[in-house]
């Protein structure tokens, strides 16, 4: 029988403006021709999962306006099965407001609309959370949400802890999460403490201080580190030029997604999931941007 991926989380239209750079405060800054695409870190993984093979659900909710029949339609054309995706009346979808360098690096503001209504209610008679093989979740519903789907799941969680809360994660989301992916800053937010990205010492002890047992910190360029209960393994990445890296954190989280419910090992599906995750970087836009597994190797010749 195939794994089944559920991912609980949100859906947003990106609003997309290529920039020389970031603003600063207070900073106007012109840009290029904006560009919509489907995003939002939820369906973004539910679309990657679905794109590198998974048997993939989404829960989540968008509004009644045009930018929720691109959300739909983008996860319906990848194939994700979408029986749980709401629409709230009289709400807007979320949309995020994107700006993209010329490294590929993004600064990104969401406002969450419909994504902020899904309820632990709502899930409550989502039987596919409880069946599921392998749960991903984030941090962009609210996160009371978020806890009613780990604590519903009895297969692995993963969580990936964005955007990460200044205040730290709620005992009941770690108790119930088996494999944590933060990046570097959120894994220092969360440890709340500074963390030297090119220590893995640093790097290992402050993993190891979430009360996670198996930490996958991402590390963009550098690759990741696999901290799991008595063995830790760096993870290199393929060295690219980045067009956009916007989805390719979700890329990977996918990737491991994938791996795990087929039964990969953390390290393994680790390495798979670093390249995917470059592959994804090396085009443009959240969703576009998502390979299967054959556009990986394409994409890194
Ligand atoms: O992880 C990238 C995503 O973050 C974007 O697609 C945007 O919608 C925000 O949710």
């Amino acid at each position: 029988m195939t794994s089944r991926i559920v991912v609980v989380g949100s859906a947003n239209l990106d609003i997309v403006v290529p920039v020389p750079h970031h603003p600063a405060r207070g900073e106007t800054v012109l840009g290029a021709d904006h560009v919509q695409v489907p995003g939002g870190k939820g369906a973004n993984q539910a679309v990657a999962s679905a794109r590198l093979g998974g048997d993939v659900a989404f829960v989540g909710c968008i509004g009644d306006d045009p930018a929720g029949g691109v959300l739909r339609a983008s996860l319906t054309d990848s194939g994700v099965d979408v029986a749980a995706l709401l629409t709230a009346a009289d709400t807007p979808s979320g949309i995020a407001l994107i700006t993209v360098g010329p490294d590929g690096d993004n600064a990104i503001v969401v406002s969450p609309g419909a994504n902020a209504t899904l309820t632990p209610d709502d899930l409550a008679s989502i039987e596919s959370i409880r069946s599921a093989n392998v749960v991903q979740l984030q941090l962009e519903i609210p996160i009371e949400t978020t806890i009613a789907a780990a604590e519903a799941a009895t297969g692995l969680v993963i969580l990936d802890p964005a955007p990460a809360p200044t205040d730290g994660l709620p005992q009941r989301l770690l108790d119930a999460v088996d494999v944590l992916v933060p990046n570097e800053t959120e894994l220092a937010l969360l440890a709340g403490r500074p963390v030297d990205a090119d220590d893995i010492d640093d790097i290992v002890s402050a993993a190891r201080s979430l009360g996670v047992d198996r930490v996958v910190v991402t590390l963009g360029r550098n690759g990741a580190v696999v901290v799991a209960e008595d063995t830790v393994t760096t993870v290199d990445s393929p060295q690219i030029d980045a067009v956009d890296t916007t989805g390719a954190g979700d890329a990977f989280r996918s990737a491991l997604a994938v791996g795990l419910a087929a039964g990969t090992d953390l390290a393994s599906a680790a390495q798979v999931a670093s390249r995917v995750g470059a592959a994804t970087a090396l085009r443009f836009g959240a969703q576009p941007s998502l390979p299967t597994t054959a556009e990986v190797d394409e994409r890194l010749q």
